[in-house]
């Protein structure tokens, strides 16, 4: 029944685009083109949009939902383009949205999914608590929804897909606290914090991985916080934008590190801050030392900055692999299997995976289960080994980096 009328309001929908002489836009639902820098083939197809071209779905063709934030920042473009890929190939419908950014409009593209049908939902959200009311739909529909990377703050939410967002954290702390040699060197170093979006679940878990492995330095007065911000509260950055980053970086230097007092290092929660963070030392800063600046992502233009030493390093985390985890969990949720950490084992992946019943709740006491790949992390010296060899990156004419769809 859920088909058939999925089908009438495609039909009509289809109608009323041709009567009106309208062709469905590329990506209806993103303003912003991917960034030129991002050369994956993939993101440049059209995505499905489910109810124009393609066959009908029959009645044993699914159709999974794909909900993706933005094309505006680098890696959601790969996720995308990963997603739709792997769950085509294994004979699924799909429908891919970008919301650009806007949690409203990323509601109204979960509820249009909803009402073409789809049989499952894969949603990184935009803001983690604003989908209650299209997550209830979904649930009175019996729609199963995985949350992709970032959690739903949801009942709703069926399972979680994602890499240790806490371990991202320590990870780049223990590269600051290993670069300065915080356990033997004199000090006192200075450093500062640029955190994640607020609305990001996942960002606070960035934020305290690296806090909790630098706070014993910071307590002892070997690591300086100049500025004096150290609550996440302080150091967010609104939807990680690469802009909001660079003027927070510009007042932190101005109004701290302008009587010449030196800066050791940066701690950003992801590339896009980096971005921001690496501008604003390159034209705000006075001293000629370099400073450490850690990233997340591997995004294209930030392994330029490691291979010209402006950025020291990146966690990166293989997002073809999300999309593995996650398509194998949608089958076994589609075929009506239980699922449990059973599926690491029957999936065979290549990769590292861990089941987690306690670390994410969607709700106090309500914990999600969870599957959470491992981050990892590279530099100027390893980053041929971890993405070129493994296929994720191809070297450019230029020696740079660029990225590939392997
Ligand atoms: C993701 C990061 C990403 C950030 C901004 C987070 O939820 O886990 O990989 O850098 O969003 O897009």
């Amino acid at each position: 029944m859920k088909k058939v009328l999925a089908l009438i309001l495609a039909l009509c929908m289809c109608l009323c685009l041709a009567a009106c002489g309208e062709k469905p836009a590329e990506n209806p639902s993103d303003s912003n083109p991917a960034p030129a820098a991002t050369p994956a083939p993939a993101e440049n197809k059209a995505p499905s949009d489910g109810k124009t071209d393609e066959p009908a779905p029959t009645d044993e063709q699914k159709t999974v939902g794909i909900a993706m934030p933005t094309q505006a920042l680098e890696r959601w473009n790969r996720d995308g383009a990963y997603l739709d890929e792997q769950f085509k190939a294994a004979g699924y419908e799909t429908i891919v949205t970008y919301s650009d950014n806007k949690s409203e409009q990323q509601v109204n593209d979960i509820q249009n999914m909803l009402a073409q049908g789809v049989d499952l939902l894969v949603i990184a959200a935009i803001d983690g608590n604003a989908l209650n009311t299209v997550m209830n739909d979904a649930g009175a529909a019996d729609v199963p929804v995985i949350a992709y990377d970032r959690l739903i703050m949801n009942d709703n939410t069926s399972y979680y897909v994602s890499f240790d967002n806490y371990t991202v954290g320590v990870l780049q702390g223990t590269y600051v606290k290993e670069a300065l040699d915080l356990d033997n060197a004199a000090g006192p170093f200075n450093i500062e914090f640029t955190g994640g979006d607020p609305a990001d679940n996942n960002a606070p878990f960035f934020f305290n991985g690296a806090m909790d492995t630098l706070k014993p330095y910071i307590d002892s007065g070997k690591l300086i916080v100049v500025s004096g911000q150290t609550e996440f509260s302080a150091v967010g950055t609104e939807q990680w934008q690469t802009d909001v980053a660079l003027d927070r970086a510009q007042n932190v230097l101005a109004s701290y590190y302008a009587d010449g007092t030196v800066l050791d290092a940066w701690v950003c929660s992801n590339d896009s801050t980096s971005l921001g963070v690496t501008q604003a030392i390159e034209s705000d800063y006075a001293g000629d030392n370099s400073v450490i600046i850690t990233g997340q992502d591997g995004d294209v233009a930030n392994l330029r900055n490691i291979k010209d030493g402006k950025q020291s390093m990146t966690v990166y985390k293989a997002v073809a692999n999300e999309a593995v985890v996650t398509l194998d969990l949608a089958k076994a949720i589609l075929n009506g299997e239980t699922v449990d950490e059973g599926l690491i084992a029957a999936s065979g992946w290549d990769f590292d995976c861990a089941y987690d019943v306690e670390s994410y709740e969607t709700s106090a006491g309500n914990a999600c289960p969870s599957f959470l790949l491992v981050p990892d992390v590279v530099t100027a010296d390893n980053m041929e080994e971890k993405l070129v060899t493994p296929g994720y990156y191809v070297v450019g004419t230029d020696g740079y980096l660029e990225a590939t769809n392997g």
